[in-house]
């Protein structure tokens, strides 16, 4: 049976006599009352009988539309959708008492300590942020780098953990550097090979080494502790990752990975609302990277990562069902989700390598690659190709036509049905004749 759902509501009565109005605790309860029966009927459906339309009915997606693109942006549950919506109404009924009194400090809390499970990081490293960019434009700008320092990463980086060193780079005159990362050659990569890329581009003068943990074109799965221990003995000092296409994904040990810094975007893979972010700090960072912004926070969380989320206001609401979000995913269970992913990768494979003018130019096995595949197209290029499945089928991905590739991205989640990748093929199929 998977994970125990746990019982919000019981942590809300332990408040209860602290700091909480009979009225609003019963509306908040009631609120869990809802979200954690259904949560416990999928907590104790047997994971075979979870069918793929079976979680597919649980969300919001139109019909008409076959959803390959979760690595852009991801889709909620309804029951996560619909506990969101019951903060906002709440928070509106008394918005001062919800965004500043006592009802959701400590529930707040709790979603931070549900996420950073998720992340295997201490709750009190992590701050609740907008989204991965916002984490690294908070590196880019507050690390003690400066002339004569340089920072690297590879052409696999996405522009969210790389523009911000560029411009940051112009103002405070240290150098970023961006090397060609040999994307063609992915599918014959070995964990050795993608460590030994990185260690040739690292020069005295790098001080901090970034990379995506899993890339958004052909979802290669960096080796993370590799990497990090690498980077660590050839004297760089701060490693800062990119984790957009991971957690939820990937399950996830990050404190035992020595990374300095983790930055990440839940609502993809978790399927949380969009507008969160998380950031992973080491404790022992904070002293050396400054806040982007700060107001009342600092002093009164100045031994925690929350200095880095110190916004003042904030769409609270939003926040309260992130820690939905997360208890959602841990009811559906991450080993069965990756069993999931997996068998879901391996069929596409399977399929792609038989059918004429299809070329798998992802990494060749799971354990260096996601839930996350570009698929070479011959004779036409992929944006038409993109254009024609969504307008034809309703197929929704994401074509590249960039470094190299002429490929379909395809994303498939857990709620991805076995038709939909029927519709991709038959849309296919008469694209490329
Ligand atoms: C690997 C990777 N990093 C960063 C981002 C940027 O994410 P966000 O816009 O949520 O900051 C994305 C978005 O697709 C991504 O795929």
């Amino acid at each position: 049976m998977r994970s125990v759902v746990r019982n919000r509501k019981g942590f809300l009565k332990s408040f209860a006599g602290v700091a909480l109005a009979g009225p609003v605790l019963g509306r908040l309860e009631a609120i869990e009352d809802v979200f954690s029966a259904s949560l416990h009927t999928l907590a104790q459906t047997p994971w075979e009988s979870l069918g793929p339309q079976a979680l597919q009915d649980r969300y919001m997606l139109d019909p008409s539309v076959v959803y390959l693109n979760h690595a852009s942006i991801g889709t909620i549950p309804r029951q996560v959708h619909n506990a969101r919506v019951e903060y906002l109404a709440l928070c509106e009924s008394n918005p001062w008492l919800y965004m500043w009194g006592t009802p959701w400090q400590p529930i707040r809390e709790e979603v931070r300590a549900g996420a950073a499970r998720v992340l295997g990081v201490p709750p009190s490293d992590l701050a609740i942020t907008h989204n991965t960019t916002e984490g690294f434009n908070i590196l880019a700008n507050g690390l003690p780098i400066g002339p004569g320092d340089e920072v690297l990463f590879s052409t696999l980086n996405h522009d969210g953990a790389s523009v911000c060193w560029e411009l940051g780079a112009e103002r405070r005159g240290f150098t970023a550097r961006r090397f060609e990362f040999p994307l063609l050659d992915v599918p014959s990569l070995s964990v050795a090979d993608v460590v030994e890329l990185h260690r040739r581009q690292i020069r005295p003068e790098t001080r901090v080494l970034v990379f995506p943990h899993v890339d958004n074109t052909v979802g290669l799965r960096h080796p993370l502790a590799e990497l990090v221990a690498m980077a660590k003995a050839e004297g760089v000092e701060y490693v800062a990752v990119d984790g957009a296409q991971t957690v939820g994904m990937i399950p996830l040990d990050l404190a035992a990975s020595g990374v300095d810094a983790y930055s990440a975007s839940p609502h993809k893979w978790l399927q949380s609302p969009k507008g969160l972010g998380l950031l992973y700090v080491r404790a022992d960072l904070r002293s050396e990277l400054r806040p982007m912004w700060v107001t009342w926070g600092q002093r009164r969380w100045a031994d925690t990562g929350r200095i880095y989320e110190d916004y003042g206001t904030r769409n609270l609401p939003e926040v309260m069902a992130l820690g939905d979000a997360v208890d959602f995913q841990a009811a559906l269970g991450p080993a069965e989700k990756e069993r999931r992913y997996q068998q879901m990768r391996s069929d596409l494979k399977e399929r792609v390598l038989a059918t004429r003018g299809l070329e798998w130019v992802s990494p060749a096995t799971w354990d260096l690659g996601a839930s996350l595949v570009a698929i070479g197209v011959s004779g036409r290029p992929a944006s038409q190709v993109s254009q024609e499945l969504f307008a034809q089928a309703g197929v929704v991905l994401r074509p590249f036509e960039t470094m190299g590739l002429n490929a379909l991205r395809i994303s498939p989640n857990v709620n991805t049905t076995p038709s939909d990748f029927d519709e991709f093929f038959a849309g296919i199929a008469r694209a490329l004749g």
